[in-house]
């Protein structure tokens, strides 16, 4: 019998348990032996739940139970989790999470503490709720030398950003609306201003590089000034706005950034819509490839952190080798990544001059018009550096919008 102890009931936490029931003969199947749920830590009491009979309130309980061998830990935050999470490793307990925060500042430390002691510290539902993509970076796409990976990584934003689209509505609207369904946190910060897709890109980026890439240093925007007359333009140009995390190599130098982006009808994220979440990765000999799914919700995330149960279970006397060295990896300069840019500025009605000026400044650009819009002018900038880009527009003053552009 596998013991397992999990940290915190809340959403997720009560997943784990209802899907560790509800599938209970094939997870004991497939992870060969009986997966039983020992303990359950959390400060509150649940009288009339069931969990009440296994439920602790002290950590220490479970730490000192030479019976626990893996620790489901998905508290979020990084305190308590993140000593909770060495005290486990150092016992000698495999540790499995859906703890972004604490993957991407610790996971390069704890996956090491959990190699010097042939444990294992699996993460998958950290990035992509139940998409499987750690397991794939780590498993299966072994054999490339991966160049992008970009991904809508944030299903509030992107079921905001799908409204807003489909039904012409304001930010503020759609927020509130999201807020009333559930989709959003009365706090919507982390989401709405990309924190959260922050993390989970530099997870990502730091598994694609086997070094440590600080979320702090990937240059980060929300969706918080996307506004109706910006997906206006976009449908005139077959486009949409996603908030995407992107990390690419560009001359052997990967450059992170999180921001909204317009992608036109061929890209491949175009038609993840709603709540889910999508993530592409290109490989040098596999070329694209495509992962899709719910990004968030209490079942697909625990049905992640319990595939990741499973694989603990797999390997109780093994590490699963994860490559994610504590050394921190040099990013390329966000002043020097490439990228086109959609402008929005008022029409000062000084025909030829203004025009003129737009040309100097970002060369040939691609106008777009709106019959709807009057007073402004709107256009597409030839492919400029971030820092060739920004000196430009400062010249130029009331300047409504700046999406960046990939199509
Ligand atoms: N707030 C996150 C999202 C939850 O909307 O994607 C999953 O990490």
């Amino acid at each position: 019998m596998i013991n397992i102890a999990v940290l915190g009931y809340g959403t997720v936490g009560s997943g784990v348990v209802e899907v560790i029931n509800t599938n209970q003969e094939s997870i004991n199947k497939r992870a060969g032996d009986e997966i039983h749920v020992k303990y359950v830590l959390d400060l509150r009491d649940f009288e009339g739940d069931p969990v009440q009979e296994i439920l602790v309130h002290d950590f220490n309980i479970i730490l000192q139970d030479p019976e626990v061998d893996i620790v489901v830990e998905v508290m979020g935050g990084v305190e308590p989790a993140y000593t909770f999470t060495k005290q486990a490793l150092l016992a000698g307990k495999s540790v499995c999470t859906s703890n972004k925060e604490l993957v991407a500042k610790h996971g390069a430390e704890l996956l090491a503490i959990a190699k010097n002691n042939q444990l294992n510290y699996l993460f998958e539902a950290s990035v992509g709720g139940g998409i499987p993509i750690i397991r794939p970076l780590n498993s299966s796409l072994t054999a490339d030398e991966i160049t992008e990976i970009t991904g809508i990584l944030n299903g509030t934003t992107n079921y905001i950003l799908t409204e807003m689209a489909e039904k012409g509505a304001a930010f503020e609207d759609v927020l509130k609306d999201a807020q009333e369904k559930g989709y959003a946190e009365r706090n919507p910060e982390a989401d709405v201003e990309g924190y959260d897709a922050c993390r989970k890109i530099a997870i990502l980026t730091s598994l694609v590089v086997g070094e440590q890439v600080d979320y702090e240093d990937i240059h980060t925007e929300g969706i918080t000034k996307i506004t109706e007359k910006d997906f206006q333009y976009a449908k005139a140009l077959n486009a949409s706005i996603k908030l995407l995390g992107t990390s690419k190599k560009v001359d052997d130098t990967f450059y992170s950034m999180v921001a909204p982006v317009m992608i036109g009808e061929n890209h491949p994220l175009i038609g993840v819509n709603g709540v889910f979440n999508g993530i592409f990765v290109h490989g040098n000999v596999l070329d694209d490839v495509m992962f899709y799914g719910r990004g968030a919700g209490k079942l697909p995330t625990a049905s992640a952190v319990v595939s990741d149960v499973v694989d603990a279970a797999k390997h109780k006397d093994s590490n699963i080798p994860t490559i994610w060295d504590e050394k921190k990896t040099k990013l390329g300069k966000f002043e020097d990544l490439p990228n086109k840019f959609f402008v929005r500025m008022r029409d000062k009605g000084l025909g030829e001059e203004q025009l003129s000026a737009i040309k100097n400044a970002f060369g040939n650009v691609l106008y777009v018009k709106v019959p709807e819009i009057n007073g402004e002018l709107a256009f597409v900038t030839e492919t400029m550096k971030e820092g060739g880009f920004a000196e430009q527009i400062a010249k130029f003053d009331d300047v409504y919008s700046v999406i960046r552009v990939d199509f």
